[in-house]
């Protein structure tokens, strides 16, 4: 952790945030106070909520994004990998619902040769989190100490955990509280939290997703694309080669939403099957993976070998190994029965005939964690088991009363709740819909050939 320095000792965390209310620029030391003694627990969460919803209205600059992804990263242990004698590639996404890329690329970078010290977080606002839906797998444990981890990855080219007490502890207690205080968009915070955990990992190379649309944090693609620079510039300065690929968000990746319903779809996409768009946006980020893991010379290669990978069942192979080694049940890859279930299910219908033009994927993320499948307060626990199973995608015919969306709950109150929700996010036109959005929009950064 850094050190507080003897001026920043002065310091009070109403002067700071009155600073940042008032649209001051704040010195490095303040901000290594606020986080340092946030870390602590010397600070409320009252007023660091204060603090980030005034980050949220005022901004950053570029020195104080600095500084904040600085004193994050280094609120915790920065690991040290160089004995591993593979590059260290990581992705991550900004977050968005349905998007469970993560589970598929780190054991299918893995068998490709690249190693991937996944560190990830878990659901934020509307979106789900890599590290709830690892939970899902019972036993899978993603608070491994250090030295385990590095264990994993010695062994299997692969392992995902969460923020510890050892590593980024700032963003696991910031994380949560964002989480919580409607303070989760603002690309300054976002850049320090995601950069700061991944500049920990002691990485080489690090694949970005940066989403656009209804379902995103940033939904415009302009923003998505200031944050995904912010992202890159800040990797860059620290010696990592980055890229960014601004894809789609504006409806749910693949058609399962849900902790353990997502880990089924994972299966399936690494089976070779699960819905299009998935697949595709697995073996173009893993293609990335692979070249800036410096296995495949183009990106185009690193997408034949991902997709030999997944033929061949390496990549299967691979995840079952990484489920058992971090205590998981590995039976789930082959009885989707041994995850959790929910007791019932209901189902939203079509009101009229025509063609889905639009699913509100914001909304679709909200009825989930309505349903419990992320938390509206920070103790809340998450249910693995509800979710959301879509039936339709933007663009497909539907007729009256078919089916759009099976719903898989535990609470009828929260049930109905979600479905009243997700009625509203359907909107159903007479005409075929004529333009789909690109899944992948554009690549940013010095390290993407396609800028
Ligand atoms: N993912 C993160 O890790 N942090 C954020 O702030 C948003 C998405």
């Amino acid at each position: 952790m850094n050190p507080t320095s003897a001026s920043a000792q002065t310091f009070r965390a109403i002067d700071v945030i009155r600073k940042k209310r008032d649209g001051g620029e704040l010195s490095r030391d303040e901000i290594d106070y606020l986080v340092n003694s946030y870390t602590r627990g010397d600070i409320p969460d009252y007023q660091v909520s204060a603090w980030l919803m005034a980050v949220v209205l005022r901004g950053m600059t570029r020195a104080e994004t600095a500084s904040l992804t600085d004193a994050m990263l280094h609120s915790g242990e920065v690991l040290n990998l160089s004995s591993l004698a593979a590059r260290k590639v990581d992705k991550h996404s900004t977050g968005g619902v349905g998007d469970k890329t993560s589970l598929v690329l780190a054991p299918l970078a893995a068998a490709a040769g690249v190693a991937v010290p996944m560190i990830s977080g878990r659901g934020l606002g509307h979106t789900g989190g890599t590290l709830d839906k690892l939970e899902a797998i019972p036993g899978f444990n993603v608070n491994l100490p250090v030295a385990q981890f590095r264990r994993v990855l010695e062994a299997c080219g692969c392992a995902m955990i969460g923020q510890t007490a050892e590593i980024a502890p700032a963003d696991r207690k910031l994380y949560a509280l964002r989480d919580v205080t409607g303070t989760v968009e603002s690309p300054y915070l976002i850049c320090a939290s995601i950069m700061s955990k991944k500049l920990a990992e002691g990485i080489d190379a690090l694949v970005l997703d940066v989403k656009t649309g209804s379902g995103a944090f940033m939904k415009g693609e302009k923003d998505a694309a200031f944050l995904a620079e912010l992202m890159v510039e800040t990797g860059e300065r620290m010696g990592k080669k980055v890229v960014a690929l601004i894809t789609d968000m504006d409806q749910p990746l693949g058609r399962m939403i849900g902790n353990a319903l997502e880990v089924v779809e994972v299966v399936e996409v690494l089976r070779g099957e699960g819905p299009e768009d998935l697949r595709q946006l697995c073996i173009e980020l893993a293609g990335w993976m692979l070249h800036l893991g410096g296995v495949a010379d183009e990106v185009e290669d690193g997408k034949t070998q991902s997709e030999k990978l997944i033929a061949s069942g390496k990549g299967l192979d691979r995840f079952r190994q990484m489920v058992e080694l971090q205590g998981g049940d590995p039976r789930v890859v082959d009885d989707a029965k041994k995850l959790p279930q929910a007791r019932h299910t209901t189902i939203v219908s079509s009101p009229k005939n025509g063609y889905l033009a639009s699913l509100q994927c914001e909304q679709v993320g909200t009825a989930c964690v309505i349903l419990g499948g992320g938390r509206e307060r920070k103790e809340d626990s998450v249910d693995p088991a509800v979710g959301i199973v879509l039936h339709k995608k933007v663009g497909d015919a539907v007729s009256v009363g078919e089916t759009l969306a099976t719903i898989h709950y535990n609470a009828e109150t929260r049930a109905a709740r979600a479905q009243q929700l997700l009625e509203a996010s359907y909107q159903i036109a007479d005409l075929p819909v004529r333009e789909k959005r690109p899944l992948i929009h554009r690549v940013i950064g010095k390290s993407g050939e396609k800028n």
